[in-house]
């Protein structure tokens, strides 16, 4: 048998790369991740500083070739076994003559060009889950013939990461292509009791902690004790100071309430379904998103800070944020792929190659 140090890492690219949730999950699953790519510097900043040993290529995926940015980093054809992906949607479209010149299928193009020019093992790719409904699932279908013409069997799912240990109710389809004729197998949801918001978070001080402090109480559950393990100081919890008026609004919504808990005459105040709610406590968390401040901390008048967020994506604490500001943090983590969740299917595609 191999000793552990002497078996080879699967080597990952991963294009849109963010920050790098979907990469982190691979990681702890035992991939190598080789390269990030993405046009958002700030991302990739955070990418880099999180993958040692990974490379980072700053680069419009509309633009560049799959060959091009492959002799760049000396990748060779064959070498990368997993390409993984998660195309910004309004990339997919088939409407009108199906022109593959439209320039909003460029970006999900240039996954499946950089799929068929590499020949990995298997790809992943992440999406929002209305995707595979979309034009009455005429998108899905054109999805997984294309990579068929390439000799993939893809096989989809909507997975909820709520499921999988993640404390939030987030729902994105994944869709896994395997060289071949095997069809991968989803893991299968193994939580009972899914954490809530307040087990992710609860340690977690209403006001802002400088970059590098100490914790200021200990862990009170499993949550956070794994979530901060090798981890002595916090980052990335900055807090949004809101209009006092914002403030007082938000005073008067129970944990778990929305804007139905106000007077009448302020439902309209913020028009958007979700306007003026709180986590529940006792709950997953509603998905982050990336920095809309609709979603208040269940306790805090406040919305959560990055590092609050990240724990709500399963980021462990080690993992910080870097770029300009904490509304760049906050999307980041917001675009991200919950690191557990992508190592739950990592762990599974680990089985087929
Ligand atoms: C949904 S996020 C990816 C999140 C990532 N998978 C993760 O788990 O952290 C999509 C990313 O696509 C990037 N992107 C959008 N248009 C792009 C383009 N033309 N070229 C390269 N990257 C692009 C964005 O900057 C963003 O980081």
């Amino acid at each position: 048998m191999k000793s552990k140090a002497s078996q080879k890492k699967i080597p990952v690219v991963d294009l849109f790369s963010g920050c790098g949730g979907l990469s982190f999950g691979l990681r702890d699953a035992g991939f190598e991740v080789v390269l990030g790519v993405d046009n958002w510097q700030d991302a990739l900043d955070t990418f880099v500083k999180n993958h040692p040993g990974a490379k980072i290529y700053n680069a419009d995926l509309s633009k560049e070739r799959p060959a091009e940015i492959c002799n760049k980093f000396g990748i060779k054809r064959g070498e990368i076994e997993v390409v993984v992906g998660g195309p910004p949607c309004q990339g997919f479209s088939i409407s009108g003559k199906r022109n593959p010149d439209d320039p909003r299928n460029k970006l999900y193009k240039s996954f499946v060009d950089f799929v068929a020019y590499l020949k990995p093992k298997a790809f992943i790719m992440e999406n929002v889950p209305n995707l595979v409904s979309m034009q009455g699932g005429k998108i899905r279908d054109k999805i997984i013939s294309d990579f068929s013409e390439h000799k993939y069997r893809v096989e989809w799912k909507i997975l909820d990461a709520s499921d999988f240990g993640v404390p939030q109710k987030r729902r994105r389809v994944f869709f896994v292509g395997l060289l071949g004729e095997t069809a991968f197998e989803f893991p299968a949801e193994k939580i009972v009791k899914p954490i809530t918001a307040a087990e992710a978070i609860s340690d977690l001080p209403e006001e802002s902690v400088s970059g590098g402090h100490g914790y200021l109480t200990d862990p009170e559950n499993d949550y956070q004790k794994e979530i901060r393990r090798g981890s002595n100081v916090l980052y990335n919890h900055e807090i949004i100071v809101h209009t006092e008026k914002t403030r007082g609004i938000i005073a008067m919504v129970p944990d778990g309430g929305n804007y139905k808990n106000l007077p009448k005459k302020l439902w309209d105040t913020r028009k958007v379904n979700i306007a003026w709610t709180r986590l529940n406590s006792k709950k997953p968390s509603y998905t982050i998103d990336t920095g809309h401040n609709h979603i208040f901390h269940y306790k805090y008048n406040r919305v959560p800070t990055a590092r609050e967020s990240a724990r709500i994506q399963s980021f462990p604490d080690t993992f910080v944020f870097w770029g300009k500001n904490k509304a760049s943090h906050l999307k980041q983590v917001g675009n991200a792929v919950p690191p557990k969740l992508a190592a739950a299917i990592g762990k599974k595609l680990l089985k087929y190659i």
